[in-house]
């Protein structure tokens, strides 16, 4: 039995969907955490595309199980469309093959509409889906949970004493619309009436799987550098994305998860605002930005690109416990003469190697880089480490040796199949 957990090593969009979709054949089941429809996990398998917000990247598994855990905040609109739109495709012909669990945290309309509106004032470059709000809204104890959907006298007692404060906020504080209890109360109750087969105690679910000897995969969203504890805060999202929160985000304990598996890509990318050290705004930037396809897959937006950043993968496999990595978009990397890979950042003239708390010396961080000679040639083909043209070799290899921890997977494309296995990671 091994229980793996797999995390975003960077600021997000490393490619974990796909990393996931690969890891999915060795285990049976795999649990969403964290976050919620802010993610955009992206599969491509024989030619066709999917993009994951909230159901988890097995999903295209027959035979395996999904389960969306507590620690998630579930739009449930979003949930039912991306629902429609895979079954529409001929996947998730089993409605066992999903499950939710009762305790998930519900995304209201007022989150979406608080998150937007809150933006004009402090712009972090939320992904505008509610996210933030909806999280507030747990750690205050007035959330919604799914289970509250499931009955009407308690979801709309619950809906009009949130709204009755909410209104308030949105009207008086951010001069915004109020809400009326009709506009919601229906079609939340319908959404949970679509949505009721798939509610279930996951953490029990889990616990009787794990017992029985099955395999979990964890699957986090966004990255490390995201998180709201160990992040570039304030520039974060509001969740933990740490390998350590699949836990109290799935309902089972520590002693349960044998391995982390961080997700990087062969550079560095970023959506939204703060701090980026190897950020380039330069032409270098634009052609990785291009030949990566570096446009957000929830929001589109186009993604800020920059060289390997040894520091702030570093930093994610100690506050993750990372054993392995996956470098990702390798291929991205073919046509550069030189490649530069950043292994320390100048502060004030001093050089540090860990990513300091404070947003003002990041972002005054100069990156100090080590540069490599480019490969100029196509990789997307190669499945064994050996077949890579030395130059690509040596670039894994020196990165290897500069975040003490081995490379397992190396992905050179967007298929499934685009993929150099090094060691079955589980
Ligand atoms: P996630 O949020 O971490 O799952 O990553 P996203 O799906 O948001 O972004 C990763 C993008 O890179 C997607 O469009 C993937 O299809 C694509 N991708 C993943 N691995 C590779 C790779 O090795 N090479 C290339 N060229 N594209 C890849
Ligand atoms: P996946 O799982 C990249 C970023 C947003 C913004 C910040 C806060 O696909 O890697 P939020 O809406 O969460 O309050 O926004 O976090 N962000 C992501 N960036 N990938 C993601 O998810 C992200 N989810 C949130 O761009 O900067
Ligand atoms: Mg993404």
């Amino acid at each position: 039995m091994s229980n793996i957990v797999i995390v975003g090593a960077q600021w997000g969009d490393e490619g974990k969907g796909k990393i996931v979709d690969l890891l999915t054949q060795y285990v049976d089941i795999v649990v969403r955490f964290q976050g919620g429809n802010n993610a955009g996990h992206t599969i491509v398998l024989k030619g066709e595309k999917f993009i994951f917000h909230l159901i988890p990247s097995g999903i295209l598994y027959k035979d395996k199980k999904c389960i969306i855990g507590n620690g998630v905040v579930l739009d449930p609109g979003v949930l039912i469309e991306e629902i429609t739109e895979l079954k529409k495709k001929g996947y998730l012909k089993e409605d066992s093959q999903l499950m939710i669990s009762e305790g998930t945290h519900l995304i209201l309309p007022y989150h979406r509409r608080i998150d937007t509106a809150r933006e004009k004032i402090f712009k972090i470059g939320t992904t505008g889906r509610g996210i933030g709000p909806a999280y507030e809204d747990k750690m205050a104890r007035c959330g919604v949970r799914v289970i509250d959907l499931l009955d009407e006298g308690v979801f709309r007692r619950k809906l009009e004493e949130n709204l009755s404060q909410k209104n308030l906020y949105l009207v008086q504080v951010l001069k915004e619309r109020s809400f009326e209890v009709s506009e919601i109360l229906e079609e939340y109750l319908n959404f949970g009436k679509q949505l009721k087969k798939y509610v279930k105690d996951t953490s029990l679910v889990l616990y009787e799987e794990i017992k029985k000897g099955k395999q979990i995969l964890f699957e986090g969203a966004q990255g490390a550098l995201l998180d709201v504890d160990h992040g570039t805060y304030p520039y974060v999202t509001s969740s933990n994305t740490v390998a350590g929160n699949a836990c109290a985000g799935s309902g089972i304990g520590p002693t349960m998860i044998h391995s982390v598996m961080g997700v990087a890509k062969a550079y560095t990318t970023r959506v939204g605002e703060g701090p980026f050290p190897t950020e380039l705004r330069d032409r270098v930037g634009d052609k990785i930005r291009e030949r990566g396809g570096e446009f957000g897959s929830t929001t589109g937006r186009p993604r800020r690109c920059g060289w390997f950043d040894v520091v702030v993968v570093n930093h994610s496999i100690r506050i993750n416990g990372i054993g392995q990595v996956a470098i990702t978009k390798l291929d991205v990397l073919n046509d550069f003469e030189k490649i530069k890979i950043c292994v320390g950042y100048r502060i004030n003239g001093k050089v540090f190697h860990h990513v300091p708390s404070s947003i003002e010396m990041l972002n005054r961080s100069e990156p100090v880089y080590e540069e490599l000679s480019g490969w100029k040639t196509e990789i997307k083909g190669t499945r064994d480490f050996s077949d890579l043209p030395q130059n690509a070799q040596r670039y894994l290899q020196r990165i290897e040796e500069l975040i003490g921890t081995k490379i397992t997977v190396i992905s050179v494309g967007s298929e499934r199949n685009e993929t150099i296995v090094i060691r079955n990671p589980l």
